[in-house]
């Protein structure tokens, strides 16, 4: 068969059926633009274009790197938490630009397309800059974020530096029909390869140098400096961990299972105390093709189980409809292709060989169809999983298990590859926060599956945090997320918890388990969801975000919605997943998503005590739907990025099309109180539950919001909280044509009456118009 099933989201949703570098060096480094682009995929335009360059030079135009920090402690009470939230509180509205508290002003710093490299000019709508450029400029989608005190004295990682910083972001996907001239094209069936090239090197990852000013607190981007830099969907990568040299990874790229190409669909974020970064890949599957006939190749049925539970699967069955004329109408989501037989009933349709026919599964952006030119056809084959040779080592069947990691980026060192850490186990991972950094103590790393009922993760380190490895880069990390605990949660309905550990030959995980045949602890982790699936964890309403609490350590988890909820014989609902409930606009289930939140006695601890901090809701919702209490200076739906800022103020931020309808996408600051600071609770379902203490419009107040038909996701501050940055993920989403937008964001920002700017995703940097403290 030929005929491709188009991407559809549900395949990534629905799978749970059951030594220092002293500054000067790196200004070295950077003296030669070209060894850089050697080093990076997709970059043969740009290799061309850098053969020109003599040499980058260190004393940038503005003078910055040099300079010493004339100011480099805030005053001590920045960093006190703040006892209310006194700014003016935004109202819902559908405006096309971002809009924030009175005596605030936001400013954007970085949209998708713009240069960070002084060789390479500015975006221009009208003459849209070709694939290779984008190793230096801004991707697409922008997503998690993280800023990173730049010492420049050092050149290194300086936690308390806010006049120099790298700004460190995620681009998760793309949007197609703005990237291009003309949006996605297809030639006989073939992506363009400028076009592949684009949309390659727009994905992964930006290291941005930012200054600012320390009387203004304006920020601008430093476009010359060494370390600005792009990681892309082709930036070759190592990997570290149990699963390092697995026969699951091995590839023809790789064919000892070392390394992988890119990371693609970083979504949420994570950082270490040691300095370094943390990408999470979430929806990697859709990224690759797989034919119906690799069905039928000399795989195991252990390797299709995974297949499917991780969405690429062929065997996916619905129920297949009857067209007016009686013959079977063909279920695009149904990957076995059906006819009629003499008695008028449908059976399976059987080639020459009679096996089942089943339908060629194709990718989310068929990168997989181009044709080499400027890269090698290889770049392009790796997209497609299917058995093609006599070994995996030959192709690339296994290239999916080299995607879904946890992806370790030291933003002040780029001589070394980017580390994928095994130990953190492979899911579509949403995102990553470490505990708090304590002396003595391990560090835990909590980690969300983004997907409906999907569970939660930890990971415990084995070593215990010693200060002195701030600023050691990848060593550190080889030291605290290589050797650990690996765990799942499971909630109970009395607001107790456990974590079940997930390590070959524990808890039924064997070779002989009725799930999955598990040999090692590199199919546990490769499989986490599968390890997950056999040890009875608690399918969550889709686990998005991550944050820690600094002042008590408790941990606080996004689950932004979920609409089989209670209404899918596999995801009723339950104590921590308790709404079923429908929504004016036709929404079921948990439709406004929640937060749940839990204590631990340390970061080892195998159980826990949790409750719910905040029901998502509109506020003139029924109370036992709203039972958070929001009102209309608070409601919020589909909570989804969040970050608590080292003072303690809680930033959440929502990615939403349920309560659309009357305001776009937003984000809240909010202070809130402890596990069991409230208590027993009923939904309008019936469900008992945990609920956290009804929250105020003095700790829970809407901060900003956004642009039409975009997501609030990212959140960073300078350390002297007087900058706080967020990114706009796809404004003018629902746009059908490159020249009908329905967004001009970000022109409108500050012209708003621009009606045929590109929509394009950007950060945005937010200050005070007195200088003052964020939210202070
Ligand atoms: Fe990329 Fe789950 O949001
Ligand atoms: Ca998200
Ligand atoms: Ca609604
Ligand atoms: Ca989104």
């Amino acid at each position: 068969m030929t005929d491709y099933l188009p991407y559809d989201e549900n395949q990534e949703l629905d799978n749970n059926t059951s030594d220092n570098h002293h500054f000067r060096d790196i200004l070295e480094q950077s003296m030669s633009r070209r060894d850089l682009i050697a080093k990076t995929a997709s970059g043969a335009a740009a290799l061309a274009l850098a053969s020109s360059l003599t040499a980058c030079s260190d004393d940038n135009e503005n003078g910055n790197i040099g300079d010493d920090e004339s100011n480099p402690n805030p005053p001590t009470d920045n960093n006190a938490r703040p006892e209310k939230l006194s700014f003016s509180p935004v109202k819902k509205n559908l405006d096309d630009w971002v809009t924030v508290p009175e005596g605030y002003t936001a400013t954007v710093l970085y949209a998708m397309g713009d240069s960070i490299h002084p060789i390479y000019s500015d975006w221009d709508d009208k003459n849209i800059p070709n694939g290779p450029s984008f190793q230096f400029r801004s991707g697409d989608c922008h997503d998690g974020m993280s800023y990173f005190g730049l010492s420049t004295k050092t050149g290194r990682y300086d936690e308390n530096a806010s006049e120099h910083g790298l700004l460190v972001m995620n681009h998760e996907y793309i949007n197609q029909t703005f990237l291009h001239p003309q949006g996605p094209t297809k030639v006989d069936g073939r992506r363009p390869e400028d076009e592949v090239i684009r949309e390659v090197n727009a994905h992964g990852v930006s290291i941005v140098h930012i200054k600012k000013n320390t009387e203004t607190q304006a920020v601008e981007i430093v476009k010359s400096s060494p370390f600005n830099r792009r990681i892309t969907a082709s930036t070759v990568m190592d990997f570290s961990g149990p699963v390092t040299n697995s026969p699951l990874v091995r590839t023809a790229f790789s064919p000892n299972g070392r390394q992988t190409r890119g990371t693609h669909n970083n979504c949420g974020n994570g950082y270490t105390p040691w300095g370094t970064y943390l990408t999470a890949e979430e929806n990697f599957i859709g990224y690759f093709q797989r034919s119906g006939t690799d069905q039928y190749a000399d795989r195991s049925e252990a390797e299709k189980t995974a297949l499917k539970r991780y969405g690429l699967g062929l065997d996916i069955s619905y129920q297949t409809e009857k067209n007016a004329d009686g013959t079977v109408k063909r279920d695009e989501k149904n990957s076995i292709v059906y006819v009629l037989d003499a008695q008028g009933q449908k059976v399976p349709e059987r080639d020459d060989q009679d096996r089942i026919v089943y339908l060629d599964k194709s990718s989310r952006y068929a990168w997989e169809t181009a044709q080499a030119g400027v890269e090698s056809q290889d770049m392009y084959d790796r997209w497609s999983a299917n058995v093609t040779k006599a070994s995996a080592s030959q192709d690339y069947r296994n290239a999916p298990n080299t995607f879904g990691w946890i992806v370790e980026i030291d933003p002040f060192d780029n001589s070394a590859n980017p580390v994928k850490r095994t130990a953190l186990g492979r899911f579509a991972h949403e995102d990553c926060r470490a505990s708090r950094a304590i002396e003595g103590e391990q560090f835990a790393f909590y980690m969300g599956d983004d997907s409906r009922g999907e569970y939660i993760y930890k990971f415990v380190s084995d070593a215990k945090w010693d200060p002195k490895d701030i600023n050691t880069g990848y060593r550190a990390g080889d030291k605290y997320m290589n050797k650990g605990k690996f765990y799942v949660a499971k909630f109970n309905a009395d607001g107790t918890g456990q974590w079940i550990e997930l390590a070959h030959g524990k808890n039924g995980l064997t070779a002989e388990n009725a799930v999955y045949p598990f040999s090692s602890d590199a199919d546990v982790l490769t499989f986490a969801r599968l390890a997950g699936d056999a040890v009875g964890a608690t399918k969550m309403d889709r686990p998005e975000w991550v944050a820690v609490n600094p002042e008590n350590g408790e941990v606080y988890v996004t689950l932004t919605n979920n609409s089989n909820r209670g209404n899918s014989s596999a995801q009723p609902v339950d104590a921590a997943n308790p709404r079923n409930y429908s929504d004016p606009e036709g929404g079921k289930g948990n439709v406004n998503g929640h937060i749940i939140r839990f204590k631990e006695e340390n970061t080892a601890s195998e159980s826990f005590e949790w409750d719910i901090y905040l029901f998502g809701a509109e506020a003139s919702m029924d109370a036992n739907i709203n039972l958070s209490g929001l009102n209309d200076n608070n409601d919020l739906s589909s909570p989804d990025g969040m970050w608590f800022d080292p003072r303690g103020v809680l930033w959440i931020q929502t990615d939403d099309g349920a309560y659309t309808d009357t305001t776009n996408c937003m984000m809240l600051a909010a202070l809130p109180g402890q596990v069991g600071d409230g208590g027993p609770a009923t939904t309008s379902n019936g469900q008992a539950t945990i609920a956290g203490a009804k929250v105020t419009d003095e700790n829970l107040r809407r901060f900003l919001t956004g642009p039409k038909e975009c997501e609030i996701t990212g959140v960073t501050m300078t350390p002297d909280y007087k900058a706080i940055f967020i990114n706009v993920q796809h404004p003018g989403e629902d746009s059908k044509t490159f020249d009908a937008p329905t967004s001009n964001w970000p022109a409108s920002q500050s012209d708003r009456s621009n009606k045929t700017a590109r929509p394009r995703s950007a950060t945005v940097v937010i200050t005070r118009n007195d200088g003052g403290v964020i939210a202070g």
